[in-house]
């Protein structure tokens, strides 16, 4: 079968000033439709330049993206963003809601890019917010939220689209244990339930251990790449 993801190669290098940086040293990697990842590795190895490139948000300078098959690296800006729009969702570490916007209005704002009814967005709206836990905090703002509930508001944003993958880059780095297990457990019903495939960044192994397969990256290279029993699996 094709894997949902396929990188051969990949490098990425900065040119500020007169040093280049070679940030991703030639990473390849596979990972399969309905896989839970976890991306770990010290500060600077190169993870969320890994995950941005991954999540079309950055290109990379050399090698090639396969995403369901398609070479996505070269695409041009426009066909870029439709693949973001439906084949990706993203949750970063801060959650980046809009604070003029509803729960409800934060999680429906992906749809407005597309050709679906206003009813329909709604109600699509609610229903990835009763996923997280928060159909009953619908009409707040995100200054009326906690952090875990901002945080998976952005999550609901996210999978609204529907996305086959999900990317996540420290979505638990500015949130406490309780809200981080919290997220952990949605993230793991979800890829139980609905076979989302998972690719997460953190630095907390005790997150990291909801992944059945760890990936470990230093100085732009993946150096480790363990896939637990399922009985070693989360808790
Ligand atoms: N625009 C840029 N120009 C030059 N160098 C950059 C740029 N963006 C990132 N880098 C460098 O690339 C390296 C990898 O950055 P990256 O953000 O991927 O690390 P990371 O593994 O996510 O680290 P952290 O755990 O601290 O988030 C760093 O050394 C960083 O300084
Ligand atoms: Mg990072």
């Amino acid at each position: 079968m094709t894997p949902l993801i396929r990188l051969v190669k990949i490098t990425k290098a900065y040119r500020p000033g007169l040093h280049p940086v070679t940030v991703l040293r030639g990473i390849d990697l596979e990972v399969a439709a309905g896989e839970f990842v976890a991306i770990m590795g010290p500060s600077g190895s190169g993870k969320s330049t890994l995950l941005y490139i991954l999540g079309c948000l950055d290109r990379p300078t050399g090698g090639e993206y396969f995403l369901e098959g398609r070479e996505v690296s070269h695409l041009k800006p426009d066909e870029l963003a439709a693949v973001r729009n439906t084949k990706l969702g993203f949750v970063f570490q801060s959650f980046f809601l809009l604070p003029r916007l509803t729960a409800l209005e934060n999680a429906e704002l992906p749809l407005l890019y597309s050709d679906v009814p206003a009813g329909e967005r709604r109600r699509r709206a609610l229903e990835v917010l009763e996923l997280v836990g928060l159909g009953d905090r619908a009409g707040h703002l995100p200054a009326e939220l906690s952090g875990g509930e901002m945080q998976r508001v952005a999550i609901a944003r996210a999978l609204v689209n529907r996305p086959p993958l999900l990317l996540a880059d420290e979505p638990t780095g500015n949130l406490d244990r309780a809200n981080s297990h919290l997220i952990m457990g949605i993230f793991r019903e979800l890829h139980a339930r609905q076979g989302l495939t998972l690719l997460m960044v953190t630095h907390d192994p005790e997150m990291a251990a909801y992944a059945r397969r760890r990936l470990t990256l230093r100085d732009g290279e993946i150096v480790a790449d363990e896939t637990a029993n399922e009985e070693r699996r989360g808790e």
